[in-house]
């Protein structure tokens, strides 16, 4: 009967561990950055690619979708992900964007209710300035280092994706000063990379030459899934210190899907011949100060439950 007295601090002290690591576990917060090619019914309709695209999106706290062809696939898509029991996920959508009827599309933002909350959004409206607007949305969340912060949607033209990615800088000017808020991350298919945008172009781009911006896709990554091309098409840039500060460093690269959700390459080309791009924010200190007492009384329980076990075991000398 006497091992029982010896283990029983030390079951204590085990089932106290998980709440003890919490907060170094805390894995953050995840963005991620897709452009599902022609997003569109058809696509919508194949249930096995919906199928791994809802895995991929279930992933993330918030996930920028570019290319939405029609609003009902993201009906399927948010139906979908809410068939899983542990998050629930909304959508906020730009209106349809372009220069011709056949090539019209949305910016999407899926995100889960239960981790964030959508404080604003903000559609740039500037006539000849890009095809397709950027399309920002600032975010709210209790569980992010960067309490408030603006994700900013933007799908260039190929044709002229050099000065469209210039006139980000613009883009970035006022959005910050609609929210009033310098917490801002564009993200999407900028083009910025082979014929698009070359070494040269990169004087051309105020995001590059302000070394305020820092780009968290560098230009060596491959954002396709394709095998004749290796370029850096898709991109995040980070406007200003704080909010550098509040992500998780070297966190911004390009998703293996095929990998990570076992798909074959060519079910990857399938969704799109863009692979989807992903982030981290550091979680919130509050998470870490409430486990900081726990922390401190540590090493008295430890001290208290060993006199127990010299003590129990004293007495069964
Ligand atoms: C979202 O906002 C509501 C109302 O202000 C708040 O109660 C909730 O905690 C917020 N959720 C998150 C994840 O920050
Ligand atoms: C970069 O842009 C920021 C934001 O507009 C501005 O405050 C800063 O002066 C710019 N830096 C340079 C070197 O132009």
């Amino acid at each position: 009967m006497r091992w029982r007295s010896t283990l029983l601090p030390v079951v204590f002290l085990l089932s106290l561990l998980p709440l003890m690591t919490r907060g170094a576990t805390n894995s953050g917060f995840k963005i991620c950055s897709y452009k599902v090619q022609k997003f569109n019914k058809a696509k919508a309709s194949n249930f096995r690619l919906m199928h791994s695209l809802t895995k991929i999106v279930s992933r993330y706290d918030i996930t920028v979708l570019q290319d939405v062809m029609d609003p009902a696939v993201i009906k399927s898509l948010l139906a979908a992900l809410n068939r899983y029991e542990e998050f629930t996920y909304e959508s906020v959508s730009s209106k349809s964007l372009g220069n011709s009827p056949d090539s019209m599309q949305q910016y999407v933002f899926v995100y889960r209710t239960q981790t964030v909350n959508v404080s604003g959004q903000f559609q740039y409206d500037k006539k000849q300035a890009f095809v397709r607007n950027p399309f920002a949305v600032e975010f709210q969340s209790k569980k992010t280092a960067i309490k408030k912060f603006v994700l900013v949607a933007f799908l260039a033209e190929p044709k002229q994706a050099v000065q469209e990615m210039n006139r980000l800088y613009d883009v970035f000017l006022a959005v910050s000063k609609n929210f009033d808020n310098r917490h801002v991350m564009f993200v999407g298919d900028f083009h910025a990379g082979c014929a698009y945008m070359t070494r040269q172009d990169k004087k051309k781009i105020k995001l590059f030459t302000n070394t305020s911006f820092s780009w968290l896709i560098g230009d060596k990554m491959d954002t396709t899934s394709t095998e004749e091309t290796h370029c850096p098409y898709d991109r995040m840039v980070v406007f200003g210190e704080p909010f550098l500060k509040g992500i998780v460093p070297f966190s911004g690269k390009v998703v293996n899907i095929a990998r990570d959700f076992k798909l074959t390459m060519s079910k990857v080309r399938d969704l799109s011949s863009n692979l989807p791009l992903e982030v981290y924010l550091k979680g919130s200190a509050p998470l870490l100060k409430a486990t900081a007492p726990l922390l401190k009384a540590t090493p008295l329980l430890i001290l208290a439950s060993a006199s127990v076990i010299v003590q129990s075991f004293l007495s069964a000398l």
